[in-house]
């Protein structure tokens, strides 16, 4: 297994340093060309059982998953938003009830909450990490919050040392929304099993991507657990007798078979993404970009997975740097280009610009720039090179560029998982 250390700072770009002609956002055919023939001979196992729906790959995934994240419970379901929909079903928030969440997100955060008829009351972000600020969630949770939903944006823990205290003290429980953030922690304790319920996606740009939707579920409460099961197959136990009103949210077995043969890899597929993070933060320290790009920051009180790497773009450049990059050949995304407060379809809801300004800052100037596990050192060159040609930054002297983010290890449970899977694997 490879252990968590920080790669080699890079030497210093030179003026004439070759740039590469393209740089995908996410190349997930890089990925699938090491695993292909792992991946077809499962999908061909699932074929030849005939069993499509749940059955054995998605129940020893599940068991997998449990593992992973060291937590008793994980429950497949057919995406993160059914998660998250699940998740507030079997907490029984329904109409009228208000559930506190970011509006810095996507927007299955939100709609999970308003298909059950409750209320989504949007508090505003700390403008340093994107991340849910719990101050304004103390000042929004009234007597009618059924719920507490900290989205742990772009693969970085949400503050839980200041939400599990507000949430305790309101009475409410908390459903993370770990969608971005598979194998993050929190003081060495994974994400999906800080508060009541994790919610977690399988969508392909995720760090563990199956082949197609899916999701899952993590929840330390053995009665959760068992309302969730039911949940998810419309309420029914046995067969045809239904005690509650579920949906049908499962997963499919093809999607258990791929996420499987992946499964094992996620712990180094995320140690090399701090590996680039790091190497994106000593990039652009050798550049004078200071006054135009912040660099996202590392989490020193648990292990971020770095779903996403945003930037901060000053002086309203970030949509001009953007066609800048886009006229290179580099890939890059607006996650959020419109906060959900803000969203036509919210508009009843009756929130205005200027209600959460460090989010509305946040939806004009971030942009997220490629970081996935394959994305080589010289594509990274690129990637800053572009960004550094855009606002005609020099490069700096070699001793103030040497500057590497610390990666955090992986905490002692992953490493017993990723040993017992190689071993499998062999
Ligand atoms: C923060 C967040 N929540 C929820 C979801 C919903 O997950 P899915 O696309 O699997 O429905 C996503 C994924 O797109 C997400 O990024």
């Amino acid at each position: 297994m490879t252990s968590a250390t920080s790669p080699a700072v890079p030497a210093p770009p030179t003026a004439n340093s070759a740039l590469l002609p393209s740089v995908p956002l996410l190349a997930l055919d890089r990925q699938y060309a090491v695993l292909r023939d792992e991946i077809r001979v499962a999908i061909e196992r699932v074929c030849d059982s005939g069993r499509f729906v749940l059955g054995p790959d998605v129940s020893e995934l599940e068991r997998e998953l449990a593992a992973a994240l060291d937590v008793p419970h994980a429950i497949s379901c057919a995406s993160g938003s059914d998660a998250l929909l699940l998740a507030l079903m079997a907490l029984g928030v329904g109409s009228g009830d208000e559930v506190v969440l970011p509006s810095y997100t996507f927007f299955a955060t939100a709609s999970a909450v308003t298909r059950l008829g409750a209320v989504p009351i949007f508090a505003d972000i700390d403008p340093t990490t994107y991340l849910i600020d719990p101050a304004d969630v103390r000042r929004k949770v009234s007597r009618r919050c059924k719920a507490i939903v900290p989205v742990h944006l772009f693969g970085r823990t949400a503050d839980m040392d200041a939400l599990l205290p507000i949430a305790e003290a309101a009475g409410v429980p908390i459903v993370e929304d770990a969608a971005q953030s598979i194998l993050s922690t929190w003081h060495g304790r994974c994400s999906g099993r800080l508060g009541d319920i994790g919610c977690f996606s399988f969508y392909p740009t995720k760090n563990l991507g199956g082949a197609g939707d899916g999701g899952f579920l993590t929840t330390t409460r053995d009665d959760l657990a068992a309302t969730l099961r039911l949940l998810r197959v419309h309420g029914m136990e046995p067969r045809y007798y239904h005690d509650l009103v579920g949906i049908n949210s499962r997963l499919d077995s093809i999607q258990a078979a791929v996420l499987r043969v992946k499964l094992p890899h996620l712990d180094r597929w995320t140690t090399e993404r701090q590996e680039n993070a790091a190497r994106y933060a000593a990039l652009f320290a050798s550049y004078d970009l200071a006054e135009h790009i912040t660099v996202p920051t590392d989490e020193t009180r648990g292990r971020h997975v770095w779903n996403q790497y945003v930037i901060r773009v000053a002086d309203g450049q970030r949509d001009a740097l953007r066609k800048h990059l886009a006229s290179c050949n580099v890939g890059t995304e607006i996650y959020y280009p419109v906060p959900l407060h803000l969203q036509k379809c919210f508009t009843n809801l009756g929130w205005s610009q200027g209600d959460l300004p460090a989010t509305e800052r946040a939806a004009e100037e971030t942009l997220a720039l490629p970081i996935f596990p394959e994305l080589t050192e010289a594509e990274q060159r690129t990637v800053v090179g572009r960004i550094a040609e855009f606002f005609s930054a020099t490069t700096k002297p070699p001793k103030a560029a040497a500057t590497a983010l610390p990666a955090l290890a992986a905490p002692h449970f992953l490493r017993r998982m990723v040993g017992r899977a190689d071993e499998v694997r062999s």
